[in-house]
């Protein structure tokens, strides 16, 4: 989604603007601009295309000042152009603002501008917010009322239907930034003798660590000096209440870089076993029989009488809902559903007083998750969320969150939220099991051993990476690949063919194995390699008939094999080892070799892997 960054303080503004959106670049953009107070008026630079066209025309026309606005935009309303990038002005070019979100009735309102002269330059939604304060702001008898900007923008969004994060500065009132938030992050970073804004901390990390997060319908006035909020009730946020809302962001600004490695999503596939392990970490007892989930914040008695589980989320988040289902059911004996939160939401779903909803998200921001929690709480239904982001919208919608701590996850395909995201579920499953009895200390300990040692043979794995690498060079030029696998395996098979076609444009589909006689298989031949999860379990003697199936129609298989599984060898074209460990964790490690071999590929194919084409890291809208 588009990025933000807003400055205002001494400092020579453009490496500040120009480093900020590159941090937020990870959120996909197709053009991006900045907005500079210079000298009593406000210049423009906008440029189709990556940042780096943004800077050469920076240096072709040079800009200078220490207040203005950024933005990295992935275009909704109108194709990416120059003239659809932001920031946009009004009439007069007095007033220019950055904006994430969807203004819904902007047509409308558009028709309404137009007839009272304004002249759009645009096809965006965004450019009617610009006018609208105009019209606000400087027309007669307005502009005699007040000329105050904070007042235009306020009367001015009242007429706004959607959602926004919106930056807004004004060359008439050169010292202010004016932020406001309505279904859209935003944040605000607090410097000394300097303030920030942002849609996201990366882009401010290098120069703050304290956070305040706006809340729907806050409304901010930025100075050099000092941040003023004012609350959707009209009530200004003052003395310790604004003390409380600063949040100390503990990630280094290294955590949201590269360090060393050639992409984002790599590092992030190295950082898992740490990910992981500070996902557990202080959630354990000493004696290793007991989970840790305070923040769950529900009684025993509540946990006790939960009789269904929905857990709803959307893509990667989705199929580690898929593979939570299969360790509650197994380890806490109550029946769960798992929802696409986009269908879910719309659906009227039926919510009873003894339905838990779990919603997973890693941004906490994902507009059709947030839709389904909003949906459950109005049927007055409970909602826990495992949640990357602190702070979040989803984690402060939810009656309670547990954390996955993998720090930000800044490649767009996600991978270490994954591997957390199944590590909180495990958790979650062990938590609940042991309070409703299922489990027993002696397979809690055993359950939690297994868990421990996950970090060090994923590091393993991790090492292992040459045998990954050739694979990628071997199959690279396929345009189409299968992905199957059974029980647990089959949603690992689903997140495999998603990494791998969102970032090397490879078509793949995941599949249950058994469901191949029922259509897939009519599609097996030389040129379609199928990667096979055939992990030793109850359903090894199962897969591998499948493939001996595939085998037996001149197909190529990749399995995916439990150490010392020599049988497979001899079926198999290829076979990736994958460590042992119980059942309900194995897609944690099974997962590594797929997210490695989907980077390789995309990599040899010359494509990006951490901004792949027409993706955004965080859908906040439909
Ligand atoms: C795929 C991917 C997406 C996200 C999905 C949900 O690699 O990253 O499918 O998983 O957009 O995002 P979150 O988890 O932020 O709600």
């Amino acid at each position: 989604m588009c990025g933000i960054i807003g400055y205002i303080g001494n400092r020579d503004i453009i490496p500040i603007l120009i480093e900020g959106l590159k941090r937020l670049e990870y959120r996909g953009y197709d053009s991006a601009g900045i907005a500079v107070l210079e000298k009593g008026r406000i210049s423009l630079r906008r440029a189709e295309g990556k940042i780096a066209l943004l800077e050469k025309l920076i240096k072709q026309k040079p800009v200078s000042g220490s207040a203005g606005l950024g933005h990295t935009r992935w275009a909704t309303h109108g194709r990416p152009s120059e003239e659809n990038a932001h920031p946009h002005r009004d009439c007069t070019g007095t007033i220019v603002i950055v904006h994430n979100g969807i203004v819904e009735n902007y047509l409308e309102l558009k028709e309404k501008l137009k007839k009272k002269g304004h002249r759009f330059r645009s096809e965006t939604d965004t450019e009617i917010i610009a006018h609208l304060i105009e019209e606000q702001y400087c027309s007669g008898a307005a502009f005699r009322r007040t000329n105050s900007l904070e007042q235009a923008v306020r009367r001015a969004l009242k007429e706004i239907r959607g959602s926004y994060a919106l930056g807004i500065i004004s060359s008439k009132e050169p010292g202010r930034i004016i932020a406001a938030r309505s279904g859209s992050p935003l944040i605000i970073g607090l410097g000394k003798g300097e303030n920030f804004i942002a849609s996201d901390v990366p882009a401010i990390l290098a120069h703050t660590r304290r956070i305040i997060y706006l809340n729907d319908g806050e409304f901010a006035v930025l100075t050099r000096e000092g941040v003023d909020i004012t609350k959707a009730d009209g009530r200004k946020i003052i003395g310790k209440e604004l003390d409380g809302r600063i949040t100390a962001v503990a990630w280094k600004a290294g955590a949201a870089e590269k360090e060393g490695y050639r992409h984002f999503m790599l590092k992030e596939i190295h950082e898992q076993p740490r990910a992981i392990e500070d996902t557990i970490r202080g959630r354990i007892s000493p004696d290793k029989a007991e989970v840790h989930l305070e923040e769950l914040d529900l009684s025993t008695q509540k946990i006790k009488s939960i009789d269904r589980i929905i857990i709803t989320a959307c893509g990667t988040s989705w199929h580690a809902g898929l593979i939570g289902e299969y360790m509650l059911e197994d380890l806490v004996r109550i029946p769960v559903e798992v929802e696409n939160a986009a269908e879910f939401r719309y659906r009227n779903p039926i919510i009873e007083k003894n339905t838990l909803v779990i919603a997973i998200s890693q941004s906490g921001e994902t507009a059709d998750t947030l839709g389904a929690i909003r949906e459950v709480r109005e049927k007055n239904g409970t909602v826990v969320s495992i949640c990357n982001v602190v702070g979040s919208t989803i984690s402060r919608e939810s009656d309670a969150v547990i954390y996955t701590h993998a720090g930000p996850e800044i490649g767009v395909a996600s991978t270490k939220a994954f591997t957390t995201q199944l590590t909180v579920l495990y958790l979650l499953a062990i938590y609940m099991g042991k309070i409703r009895g299922f489990i027993r200390d002696a397979q809690a300990r055993e359950l939690i051993a297994e868990l421990l040692k996950v970090p060090g043979i994923v590091k393993r794995m991790l090492g292992e990476e040459g045998k990954i690498i050739k694979l990628a060079e071997k199959f690279r030029k396929k345009t189409n690949f299968l992905y199957l696998g059974r029980g647990e395996g089959f949603p690992v098979a689903l997140e495999g063919a998603l990494k791998l076609k969102e970032v090397s444009y490879i078509h793949a589909e995941g599949y249950p194995a058994a469901e191949m006689k029922h259509g897939p298989i009519a599609l097996i031949d030389k040129n379609m390699p199928a990667v096979v999860l055939a992990l030793k379990g109850r359903r090894y003697d199962k897969i591998l008939s499948n493939i001996e199936e595939i085998k037996a129609r001149g197909g190529e298989v990749i399995a995916l094999a439990s150490e010392g599984d020599k049988e497979l060898k001899k079926k198999a074209d290829e076979v990736l080892y994958v460590p042992r460990t119980c059942v309900q964790l194995s897609p944690v490690l099974a997962v590594i070799p797929l997210q490695l071999l989907a980077y390789y590929i995309a990599v040899k194919r010359g494509c990006n892997p951490d901004q792949p084409r027409h993706l955004a890291k965080s859908v906040t809208v439909e």
